[in-house]
């Protein structure tokens, strides 16, 4: 019995050893261990300091293992347009996640801007998805959003690691439980919007996403397709986790950035006063107008870098990158952070300066690296979409109030927290109705 618990240990180790061995033209990486990989070589709060250090030592495409699974990392401009554009098809593919597999199969007074801001975005996906909006004392939308937010950074965690790489502990009551418990409530939240929506549905009228996907799946040419109920679901819960946390981190950092640099947000208010006076409501067409604004909603994006390491890609084939051969299905990850603050690409890469998206003469200007919502065929789907949120939500925030950090005892934090975007703490801001825009 001895012999064979032995037995069993040595086979168990050697084969955390053998899944721990580079394959053949592989990129290259530090050594790994057993089971952990590379785990305990990265920061835990925030890992994009160590991958830097990575990156010089082993060249722009390395590879790391967490738990026993290889993950390719790409950094720096050329070689990320290189997957992204040049060779995007072939690395179009997602990486397979036995763990997402399974969930699919089943005024004046400072105030804690964050909810707020979570509510309007969550809310404009909400109109674009369900065709309404809730109220903002109704929680039902906040909490399913909070609800996809936890299982998004979960399913990144330790617990989804395991769950991919260990079979034996799938049934086990352990915290990954949680996220088939939170998915449940999410599409149970979805099912009772979809069942609202069959009652009355107005053939060849869609008020909304699902109507629209409700009559694609009735096409008789669909039948058979991917258009089916659990899938709409699936679609459904990508545009909340994609679009909703993305946006509102960004406006947050972006109240953030204009309080801790109150002579940026007085240029911006001097522009739009100037430019567009007390006129009308502010319009997504007036950001050509509007150079200055529009290169400090950019620079806010730059510098927070929200999405830093994107969404997983996978080569479709197996596929040559700078000499090394990645295999089928590999994960790969692209540093976005790594060409948002590349010194060679930005006049001022690590200072918050909008004159990094202006030239000379003051016009705005849009440098080839500022890629933050990536390219190539797998480009956000929501891109045009953030961006005129983001322009809209922060010009008309800026030209109706006069913004201010409230505590004098410190200076705004501003250290991100590592998670599935890089989001500010939760900090408190004044707001002070301005003058010019009364009547706003
Ligand atoms: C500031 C806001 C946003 C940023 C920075 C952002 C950034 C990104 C990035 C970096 C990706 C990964 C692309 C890749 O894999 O190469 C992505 C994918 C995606 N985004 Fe966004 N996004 C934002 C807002 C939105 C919004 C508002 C929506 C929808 C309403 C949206 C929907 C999606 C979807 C569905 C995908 C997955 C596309 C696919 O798998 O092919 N995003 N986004």
């Amino acid at each position: 019995m001895a012999l064979f618990s032995w037995l069993l240990i040595i086979s168990f180790l050697l084969y955390g050893f053998w899944k721990s061995f580079r394959p053949k033209n592989f990129p290259p990486g530090p050594w790994a261990l057993p089971f952990l990989g590379n785990v305990l070589q990265l920061n835990k709060l925030n890992p994009l300091k160590d991958l830097e250090k990575f990156a010089k030592k082993y060249g722009p495409v390395f590879s790391l293992y967490i738990g026993g699974i290889p993950i390719v990392f790409v950094h720096g401009l050329p070689l990320i347009k290189e997957v992204l554009v040049v060779k995007g098809t072939e690395f179009a593919g997602r990486p397979n996640n036995t763990f997402i597999n399974t969930i699919h199969k089943k005024k004046g007074m400072p105030f804690d801007p964050f909810c707020l801001i979570d509510n309007a975005v969550g809310n404009i996906i909400s109109t674009l998805v369900f065709g309404k909006r809730f109220q903002y004392n109704n929680s039902s939308l906040t909490n399913v959003v909070d609800l996809i937010h936890q299982n998004t950074a979960m399913i990144i965690g330790p617990w989804a690691w395991l769950y991919n790489i260990l079979p034996l502990v799938r049934g086990l009551p352990l915290p990954h439980r949680t996220i088939f418990s939170n998915s449940e409530k999410i599409f149970a939240f979805f099912r009772r919007e979809l069942e609202e929506h069959k009652a009355n549905l107005n053939p060849g009228k869609p008020r909304d996403f699902i109507d629209a996907y409700l009559e694609e799946i009735e096409k008789p040419e669909n039948k058979g397709s991917s258009f089916e109920e659990e899938n709409m679901f699936i679609v459904m819960f990508d545009l909340f986790a994609a679009g909703s946390e993305t946006t509102a981190r960004t406006i947050q950092w972006g109240l953030l950035y204009l309080v801790t640099f109150p002579d940026i947000q007085e240029n911006c208010q001097s522009e739009m006063d100037m430019v567009l006076g007390n006129g009308a409501c502010l319009k997504y067409e007036d950001q050509e107008k509007l150079p200055y604004t529009n290169a400090v909603i950019h620079e806010i994006q730059r510098f927070s870098s929200v999405p830093a390491l994107g969404i997983g890609h996978a080569p479709i084939k197996d596929t040559q990158l700078s000499g090394y051969t990645i295999s089928k299905g590999t994960t790969v990850i692209i540093n976005f952070a790594s060409i948002l603050c590349d010194k060679s690409q930005w006049k001022y890469p690590s200072e918050f300066n909008p004159s990094n998206f202006l030239n000379e003469q003051g016009e705005f200007m849009k440098p080839e690296a500022f890629l933050p919502f990536s390219a190539g065929p797998r480009v956000c789907l929501g891109e045009n979409m953030a961006r005129m949120e983001l322009f809209l939500f922060l010009a008309t925030i800026l030209r109706s109030f006069q913004l201010s950090w409230p505590d004098e005892s410190k200076a705004p934090d501003l250290t991100p927290q590592y998670g599935i975007t890089l989001s500010p703490s939760h900090f408190k801001v004044s707001l002070k109705h301005r003058q010019q825009n009364e009547q706003l």
